[in-house]
């Protein structure tokens, strides 16, 4: 009989679907250990989504499932030298961030810790000191908590020498609770998090990996370069950003939207059809834009030169039929998407036409890539 309170059951309502998961958190959870003495170093990518997850409940849960290629250059680097102490009743731990001493970070860190205790309960009687960089310039506008977080979460997984099955998943649903996208970035190259009928085994717990099988390979070749538009500081945060889903005016449209996308997609991505691709992912975009456009209350973080970008790739796409096409964070900066066959024509119309448009002319050309890896 399974332990009281160790089973959740978890809905995920749209107007036609209701998926239930059953999801036993014990296997999580690392009661056994009493004394770690480790220096562990990890690194993980950030992620770019094509299906969006804008929308949470409970406990970094997602309202709708979401599919991301994983990144290979933009990389964060996290060594934890983990000690123990006397059983006190605060977490401990010190963090650099490229060698600087970052008090800033603090309260996010400790929540972080905070949530994953009943996971890795032994972090109650050690010190932790993380030292943390990033392979990207810290001011390019481009999220770190992903690839932070999912760096964090495979150090703490692999102090605790877990080297079963469960040792990705557990890294996986502990970066969740970091940050929620920061749970695609532990598999590559493409993961989704979230229940959904048409990934086995998907949970909104932590994500999986689609299996090579289950996708055309052309998809192992993409291409990401990342046009740097604006570097500033985000107007409104992710967290805000996804509080403002909870009653918004089209929430149960978009929720229902991304649910369906996500079924749709699996199916492209099996079959290698670019421009249903093409037309998922840049839908999935601008309505992730549309979302912060009318909610309450409502703001825009995309920039001229945003809308510039976007403007030139329908036109190229038009005049060439080259399979290139746009996605956007929760932000200015444009991510541009093409196959590794096509890389060198789309790459001399990006430096000689969209530089301009970009942050001190600014691109960082990245690909998809295989996940967390040990340093
Ligand atoms: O992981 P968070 O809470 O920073 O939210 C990220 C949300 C988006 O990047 C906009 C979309 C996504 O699925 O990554």
């Amino acid at each position: 009989m399974k332990k009281k309170g160790f089973t959740k059951v978890l809905k995920n309502f749209t107007s036609e679907t209701s998926i239930f998961v059953i999801m036993n958190l014990s296997i999580f959870k690392t009661n056994c250990i009493n004394s770690i003495q480790t220096q562990v170093t990890w690194q993980a990518p950030s992620n770019i989504a094509l299906i969006k997850y804008w929308g949470k409940h409970g406990e970094q849960l997602p309202k709708n499932p979401s599919l991301s290629f994983t990144l290979s250059s933009c990389i964060s680097t996290t060594a934890l030298d983990i000690n123990p102490i006397s059983k006190g009743t605060n977490i401990s731990f010190d963090f650099y961030f490229e060698g600087q001493s970052k008090p800033e970070f603090h309260s996010k860190i400790e929540v972080f810790f905070k949530r994953i205790l009943p996971y890795c309960p032994w972090i109650a009687n050690h010190h932790i000191t993380i030292n943390s960089q990033n392979s990207f310039p810290h001011s390019s506008g481009i999220a770190s908590s992903g690839s932070s977080m999912a760096a964090l979460a495979s150090c703490l997984v692999a102090a605790e020498e877990l080297f079963d099955d469960h040792a990705d998943q557990k890294a996986s649903f502990l970066a969740r609770l970091g940050s929620g996208s920061a749970a695609r970035s532990i598999n590559g190259p493409i993961t989704v998090w979230g229940a959904t009928e048409s990934v086995k085994e998907s949970s909104d717990f932590f994500a999986v990996p689609l299996s090579e099988s289950d996708y055309h390979p052309i998809f192992n070749t993409y291409c990401d370069a990342i046009l740097i538009i604006d570097q500033g500081q985000k107007k409104v945060s992710s967290t805000q950003g996804h509080r403002l889903m909870e009653n918004h005016p089209f929430g149960v449209a978009r929720f229902k939207q991304a649910f369906q996308n996500m079924v749709n997609l699996i199916k492209i991505l099996e079959e290698g059809d670019l421009d249903a691709f093409i037309s998922i992912v840049e839908t999935e975009a601008l309505t992730l834009h549309a979302m912060m456009m009318t909610g309450s209350p409502n703001y825009i973080l995309m920039h001229p030169n945003t809308m510039e970008v976007i403007q030139s790739v329908w036109n190229f796409r038009q005049e060439t039929k080259l399979p290139v096409c746009f996605t956007l964070d929760a932000g200015a900066n444009v991510h541009l998407l093409y196959p590794q066959k096509d890389a060198f024509q789309i790459e001399d119309w990006i430096d000689h036409k969209l530089k301009a448009f970009c942050r001190e002319g600014k691109i960082i050309k990245d690909k998809v890539g295989r996940g967390a890896k040990k340093v």
